[in-house]
């Protein structure tokens, strides 16, 4: 005879428990929407609440606005100076009502902005913008991502057919990745380098490499990074490790900046061959999220085994905060990741288990001014 099955005993709710399922239940009701929306006290909250859904709801629409400024170059145009619409209409190739009704939009989204005489000038997130070819490389990227999501749930449901971020991310399948052409990896190598100014910035200010002899970036793109590196550390040698097609940019890259002297690029795959030795330190940039644990947790034993004693290993990319309330790390990344077929944002807690794991030790968060481009931990071996 079977022995009957004991029902798991529930955990005992807890007061703030019973406090939340009453509040799920008022905010779900339309009565109590009506009142806090008519209670004076309560009538900025609930209006900042429906704002925010409403942002939610039309967050697709916002970023089309700002796709369609930065496709028709419409921050460039009014940089120099303030045009009217349909001085602008020209200049992007618009019929003026269709110019007037992306101005219309970008004002409101605070991209443009009414000027004097009837002109159009920056707004202050278009000044933002027209500063950083970088962002306005990713949000033409990103093409890509909204074509994949336009039903996430079969990537939700691990349904995966073809998906054009998949493609771009040539290496993100993980099949002989070293076999890569450099038509397949020259548009994303391109972007990174594109964006990759305003997070060496950050990570250079935070942790200072002038301490060390070589660095090795690991992953490290075109150079673009290690360039910069060596820019503010002149006595720092460099080597670069990447895929060999992106390796063969790296050297040409250094070798434009006048490091060749004092730069390697090695092409290689850190999941089939050896990381190249000598380096004291070493830097691994928006690379582990684009991996599972356990290639991230590989590639950290090889960096380990790389490093001399007392060797540095620093991480930089944009990571989960402990509270889980992040949407950039868990709303973003997590879908954007998900479309590309792998990898998920750690936070760092989940960083320091991999990073034990791989034998190292004095692993310490570094201060980072803007965590939404990168946070920093670095690791001893
Ligand atoms: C998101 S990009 C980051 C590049 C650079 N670190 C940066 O921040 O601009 C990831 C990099 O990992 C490289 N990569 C992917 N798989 C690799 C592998 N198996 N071996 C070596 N490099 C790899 C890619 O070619 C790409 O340059």
């Amino acid at each position: 005879m079977t022995p009957p099955i004991t029902p798991p005993i529930a955990p005992p709710i807890t007061l703030i428990e019973r406090w939340r399922r009453v509040r799920d239940r008022l905010l779900c009701s339309p009565r109590f929407h009506r009142l806090a929306t008519a209670f004076p006290l309560t009538r900025p909250i609930a209006r900042r609440r429906a704002r925010d859904l409403f942002d939610l709801c039309a967050g697709f629409v916002y970023t089309q606005v700002l796709f369609s400024c930065v496709r028709l170059k419409v921050f460039d145009q009014v940089a120099q100076q303030p045009l009217t619409v349909d001085e602008l209409a020209v200049r992007i190739q618009l019929p003026v009502h269709g110019a007037e009704r992306l101005v219309r939009a970008a004002i409101a989204l605070r991209l443009l902005e009414s000027r004097d005489g009837g002109r159009i000038g920056l707004g202050a997130l278009g000044a933002a913008l027209c500063g950083n070819p970088g962002v306005q490389a990713m949000v033409e990227h990103h093409a890509l991502l909204y074509g994949d999501l336009a039903d996430p749930l079969p990537l939700l449901r691990g349904e995966r057919d073809h998906r054009a971020l998949a493609s771009y991310w040539a290496y993100a399948d993980g099949n002989n990745p070293a076999a890569l052409t450099t038509a397949q990896v020259a548009p994303y190598s391109a972007l990174m380098s594109a964006s990759q100014h305003f997070v060496a910035t950050e990570i250079l200010d935070a942790y200072p490499f002038s301490r060390h002899a070589q660095l090795l970036d690991v992953a490290g793109g075109e150079g673009t990074f290690a360039i910069s590196a060596g820019r503010i550390a002149p006595a720092l040698r460099l080597t670069v490790f990447d895929l060999p097609a992106v390796a063969e940019r790296a050297r040409a890259n250094l070798a434009a900046a006048g490091m060749a002297e004092r730069s390697t690029a090695v092409g290689g795959s850190f999941i089939d061959d050896a990381l190249p030795e000598g380096a004291d330190l070493i830097t691994l940039i928006r690379v582990a999220y684009d991996h599972d644990d356990a290639r991230v947790l590989a590639l950290l034993k090889k960096i380990h085994a790389a490093l001399p004693r007392e060797g540095t290993l620093l991480i930089a990319e944009p990571m989960r905060s402990m509270t889980g309330d992040d949407p950039m790390a868990d709303a973003y990344f997590g879908f954007y990741l998900l479309a590309m077929g792998r990898g998920r944002a750690r936070s760092f807690a989940e960083f320091r288990d991999l990073l034990q794991a791989a034998g190292f030790t004095r692993i310490e968060p570094l201060r980072s001014r803007a965590p939404l481009l990168t946070s920093l931990i670095t690791a001893r071996r």
